[in-house]
């Protein structure tokens, strides 16, 4: 059933993914504990959240992941410190970003079976409501945020966040066969993953933000395996073409693949040269080794 209210409170994160792209660094740090200048990109993701309304927090995780639970609790020695050094802007910082009690769960994915298994994962937390997913490997920057703006324009049905790709990229994303296109909503016709460029229904692909109605859980109940022998969130999504709406949207911003080495040091480049204390410096510094 489609839910016509506009309130969008829950979120899942998927965290399991192994990293092996950033091996050695990953053997012991989760990925998406890796900062982006001073910030793991998980905390992106989740601050993008927290601007679209969402409330309640559900990460999937896996083994070697605990990190993550850590992160988001009080370190007690940690802000003792800081409180002693009297360093109150910082200490203020990590207290105000811990998530309110009750508000995050962790469910563990204790196999890497895919993207659609990861979410269906999280099926029992998020008790027949619709629910916004987050990909932190997709940073983006946007204002207002990609799922704020998703949230602001959807009405209900499944939607996901699109861009348009160069051809040559499409088997590396979910991609889409437009519809009728109403500004930044297309209508999904059809949803493919990973295609060769020359199977590709189109450039317009999928990037990591979900919002997902009840019954694409029903579907990856199923546990069906897609592309690479995974049980991929592109294939129930396309289940549900013709029984719900499904809309793409292309949102306005930038989005740093932080997935892979060129696109994290990218990332890492724009917020060095923005940065207030050390972008000038990084500026130059970039000129005169170019
Ligand atoms: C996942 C999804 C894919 C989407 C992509 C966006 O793929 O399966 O449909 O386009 O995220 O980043 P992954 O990058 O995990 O292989």
């Amino acid at each position: 059933m489609v839910q016509t209210n506009k309130k969008i409170r829950k979120a899942i994160l998927p965290v399991g993914g192994l990293g092996t792209r950033f091996l050695p660094a990953t053997k012991v740090i989760p990925k998406e504990l890796l900062p982006v200048l001073d910030k793991p990109l998980v905390q992106y993701a989740i601050d993008e959240a927290i601007e679209a309304g969402i409330e309640e927090f559900i990460f999937v995780t896996g083994r070697g992941k605990s990190a993550i639970e850590d992160y988001f609790d009080h370190s007690i020695e940690l802000e003792k410190n800081l409180m002693d050094q009297n360093k109150d802007d910082i200490l203020k910082y990590i207290q105000d970003m811990i998530l309110k009690p009750g508000s995050v769960s962790f469910v563990r994915q204790q196999v890497p079976a895919g993207l659609g298994h990861a979410v269906w994962c999280a099926k029992n937390f998020v008790s027949n409501e619709t629910v916004a997913v987050l990909l932190a490997d997709d940073l983006i920057v946007a204002r207002p945020s990609c799922m704020k703006q998703m949230i602001e324009n959807w009405d209900g049905g499944n939607m996901v966040a699109t861009m348009d790709v160069p051809y040559q990229d499409t088997s590396s994303y979910g991609v889409i066969k437009p519809g009728k296109t109403n500004g930044k909503k297309i209508e999904v016709k059809h949803i493919i993953e990973k295609p060769n460029p020359e199977n590709a229904p189109s450039n317009i692909a999928v990037v990591g933000r979900y919002i997902l109605e009840p019954s694409v859980f029903d579907d990856l109940s199923l546990q069906k395996k897609g592309t690479n022998g995974e049980i991929q969130l592109t294939d129930s999504l396309s289940s549900q073409i013709g029984k719900v709406p499904f809309f793409g949207y292309n949102f306005d911003g930038k989005r740093y693949d932080c997935g892979n080495k060129l696109g994290f040091i990218k990332a890492n480049s724009f917020f060095a040269l923005n940065d207030p204390l050390i972008g000038k410096e990084y500026k130059k510094w970039l000129k005169e080794n170019i």
